[in-house]
This record gives structure tokens, sequence and C-alpha cells, in this order.
């Protein structure tokens, strides 16, 4: 019965910055178990305040959070930050530990985990991104995409409800960007994941949402969405040249949620 509660319920969330700046204007979505949607949206559309709103980064507007369930707020935020991993659009934001292995087992560790325990959920989670020989390095001797990886195997070893990720594809070359997509795919977890890159939500996120100016202004198959030009006209959204969504091929079904 437990996959009848939404990985993902945002209520009603606004929030103005302490500058007066109001960049959430009551914003509804929800995200169901095993989903992979995309929030796609323009520049300023306030897609990161929202995904800083998921494990409590910010807070303090009004409307509610809840991921399986359970309320965002300050008295649940550790169980929270278990729960939603969210993978920076920048990984310098989450890389902070001398060696890949100690930025791997912070989350785990500070969650409790020790001895061979841990260590099998750091193998675990960077052999899931193809990191496992990494381990040793010093984060900032590995290039871009490789930081990308260990960014997202710091997220996956703490076996979150929700992955959230910002900009995932950005930066990356086209075989790591690839590659990524091939990971996120083998994945069995909800996804929320923020993207310009429109073809990489097509291929990966079966329905998109599009944030604007504050609110959701559309939710719909990620399919139709990037074939309704009126929509993307409307909120500055733009296929890549020669880009037809139409001729690219409906991946088959795959097992979907769990
Ligand atoms: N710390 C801040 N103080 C005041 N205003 C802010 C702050 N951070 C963001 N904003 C404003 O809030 C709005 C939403 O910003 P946000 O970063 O959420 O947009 P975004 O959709 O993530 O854009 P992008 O696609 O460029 O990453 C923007 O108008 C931005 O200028
Ligand atoms: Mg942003």
């Amino acid at each position: 019965m437990t996959d009848a509660v939404p990985s993902l319920e945002v209520s009603g969330l606004a929030f103005a910055y302490p500058d007066g700046h109001q960049a959430l204007f009551g914003v509804d979505l929800t995200v169901g178990r095993g989903e992979r949607v995309a929030l796609l949206g323009p520049n300023g559309a306030g897609k990161t305040t929202l995904v800083l709103h998921l494990n409590g980064i910010l807070d303090g507007g009004a409307g509610s959070v809840r991921v399986a369930g359970l309320p965002v707020d300050k008295r649940n935020l550790a169980e929270i930050r278990r729960r939603v991993g969210i993978v920076f659009q920048d990984p310098d934001d989450q890389l902070f530990m001398p060696t890949v292995r100690e930025d791997v087992a912070f989350g785990p560790a500070a969650a409790g985990l020790r001895g061979a325990e841990l260590a099998a959920c750091v193998d675990k989670a960077l052999s899931l991104v193809g990191m496992a020989e990494f381990a040793d390095r010093p984060p900032h001797h590995l290039s871009f995409g490789q930081r990308r990886r260990v960014a997202v195997a710091t997220v996956l070893a703490m076996e979150p409800e929700i992955l959230v990720l910002d900009e995932p594809s950005s930066n990356l070359d086209p075989a790591s960007r690839r590659e990524l997509a091939d990971i996120l795919r083998s994945l069995d977890v909800t996804v929320l994941m923020v993207t310009h890159d429109l073809p990489y939500a097509l291929e990966l996120c079966e329905r998109s949402v599009i944030l604007s100016n504050g609110v959701i202004a559309a939710d719909g198959t990620t399919r139709e969405l990037l074939c309704d030009e009126e929509t993307m006209r409307a909120h500055r959204l733009e296929l890549p040249f020669g880009f037809d969504p139409r001729s690219v091929a409906a991946r088959p079904a795959t097992t979907g949620g769990r």
C-alpha cells in the first residue's frame, strides 16, 4: 500500500527571497513513486529555488512539501535529507573531502553506517556510476564529468526516495552525457531532473513539467510538450537546431516504478 504514497507532493509553495524578490507563486507538483519527471523552464523561472525547498535548504514561505508522506520541516530535516538526494549543478558544491571514498562515505557515515557495511555501501555507489577505481583519488584531481559522477554517487549511497538533479547533463561531453543517461535509466528510483537539455528530457523522462514565473505552467508527456510549439514559445523553450521530437522513436516502456 505504501506505493500509493507519492515520492513528492508540493502544494501551494510560494517563496520570496530575503531581498523581497518572489521566486515561487504557488507551485503544485506531485511525483509518483518510480516516475522520472523533467522540470523545464527558462532562466530565472524558479527551478533551483524549488529544488532547494525539497530538502529544506530554503524554507519559510507558504505551502508545503512532503517526501514519501513526511513533511519537510525543521524537525524532520535529518530524515528528509536521507530521503531526498540532490545533485547540485556544480559538483564542487558537493565534494569537499580529501578522497572520493570519503566524500561518498560522508552521508552514510553520518547516518550511522560503519566498518564493512559502510565500505560496501561506498563501493556499490561508486560502481553504479563507474567510478570504483577512482575511490582513493582526490575529487579535485578529477575531470568535471568524473566529479559529476562522484556527486551522483554521494547521493546514491544514501539510497534516496527521490533523486533530484539540477542540470545533470551540463558541461558533459557527449559520451559522458549518454553514460549518465544509462546510469539514470538503470536506477530504480524516483527522479526529478531540472534540465535545459530537451532531448535529454525526452530520452529519460516520460513526463515533463514547465515552471514559468514561479508556477507550473504545463504538465504532460514530454513528447507532447516538446511538440506543442505555442507552449514552447510561451516559455522560451527551444529545441536544438534540427532536432524533431516527432522523429525520435518512443523508447519501449521500461519496467518503470517498483
Ligand atoms: N539568493 C537570491 N536572492 C534574491 N533573488 C534570488 C536569489 N536566488 C535566485 N533569485 C531570483 O529568483 C528567481 C528564480 O531563480 P532560480 O535560480 O530559482 O531560477 P532557475 O529557474 O533555476 O534559473 P536557471 O535556469 O537560470 O538556473 C530569479 O528571478 C532569481 O533572480
Ligand atoms: Mg537554476
